[in-house]
């Protein structure tokens, strides 16, 4: 008799998948950021995901990351973590988070990768979504918001079921720096960032608040450029913060792990938590184009169930609708 016939007495069978399998496409700096987050979150909290699957086109740095995560196993509430490049290990995923793709090189802006990204999930998206038909996706590459629409074009999925991880990065920079500049911790430095994420991002000043003090009602001049604060600042440092770590380190990685994991966490735990979202902004604040952008979303276990319908400031509003005619013009020129 074998030591594990001899040692266990069968009572009934183990379930072989968990419920909440999390899939990370790609397993470069963003993939792995967001893996490690969400099994550091796996740690933190009982009831996320306990099966994190790792995919990538490059066989042996796939094997490799798997390896090296699993040894960590027993550190992490022993989740299960497998990966591959071939997509059948994926089947039946709650959640897949497409980070695969090319990232910007110094000087390159996000909307610089968009074709060579189209064709990345031309070879992704369809082969996800025929493993695991009722997924939700999250879409991190770049440019996250035309990439979320080539997805949801290529997935078929419902709107609801796809959508990108948008400016809930953008949104906590800048809740950061506003808070080193306040005083106030960032989580309680409430602010959004809505629009591209990217160059046009949106900030919305006349929502910034803390415990309920708007800070537009103690500065009217606050993000404008009459602002003897200079306030504006701070949205110039969200937009550039992303090229001065590419300057500095490469890539970005841990935040949009950390952003990802937040997001995981509130599906996987049905929270309703409101996420700045790239959804689908037809109809919205009287925008016309079928385009993605962020907005603040409510989020539950089976995707987004509700938008947030803030209340914009005309200058806002114009941004935005800015932001939207760029992103349909690019989107008309890509190749799907
Ligand atoms: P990376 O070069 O480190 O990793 C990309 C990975 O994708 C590689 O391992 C590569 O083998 C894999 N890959 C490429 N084509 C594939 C395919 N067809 N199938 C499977 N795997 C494939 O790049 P990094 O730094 O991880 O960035 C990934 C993407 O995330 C970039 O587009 C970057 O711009 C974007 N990004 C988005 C952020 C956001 O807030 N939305 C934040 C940071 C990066
Ligand atoms: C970021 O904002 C490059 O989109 C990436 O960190």
């Amino acid at each position: 008799m074998s030591i594990v016939g001899a040692l266990l007495r069968p009572v009934s069978p183990a379930l072989k998948d968990a419920q909440d399998k999390v899939t990370v496409v790609g397993v470069g700096a963003v993939g792995m950021a967001c893996a490690f987050s969400i099994l550091a979150e796996i740690l933190r909290q009982q009831g996320i995901s306990s099966e994190v699957i790792l995919v990538d086109m490059m066989g042996d740095k796939v094997k490799g990351e798997v390896m090296d995560l699993q040894h960590g196993s027993m550190f992490l509430k022993n989740p299960k973590i497998d990966g591959s490049s071939d997509f059948s290990v994926t089947a039946g995923s709650k959640i897949c988070v497409v980070t695969a793709g090319v990232r910007q090189k110094e000087g390159e802006s996000r909307l610089d990768l968009v074709q060579r990204n189209t064709d990345v999930l031309k070879s992704i998206i369809p082969n996800l979504v025929k493993h695991s038909p009722q997924t939700i996706l999250i879409i991190v590459s770049n440019p996250c918001d035309i990439l979320t629409y080539v997805a949801w074009k290529l997935s078929g999925l419902p709107q609801h079921k796809v959508f990108g991880s948008g400016t809930n990065l953008d949104s906590s920079r800048f809740r950061f720096l506003m808070s080193q500049k306040l005083g106030v911790s960032a989580s309680s430095t409430h602010g959004f960032i809505i629009g591209e994420h990217g160059d046009s991002s949106v900030p919305v000043w006349s929502s910034v608040n803390v415990a309920g003090v708007y800070l537009k009602d103690l500065n009217p001049d606050m993000g404008l450029d009459s602002d003897k604060e200079n306030w504006k600042q701070v949205h110039k440092d969200v937009v550039a913060a992303a090229y001065d770590i590419i300057k500095l380190k490469g890539y970005t990685s841990w935040g949009i792990g950390l952003s990802v994991a937040s997001i995981v966490q509130t599906i996987l735990r049905n929270s309703q938590n409101v996420h700045c979202l790239s959804v689908c902004i037809k109809g919205l604040h009287d925008l016309d184009f079928e385009v993605f952008l962020s907005l603040p979303a409510v989020l539950g276990s089976e995707g987004i169930t509700n938008i947030v319908v803030q209340k914009l400031s005309p200058s806002e509003r114009c941004s935005l609708k800015f932001s939207a005619a760029m992103m349909s013009e690019v989107q008309a020129g890509i190749q799907m």
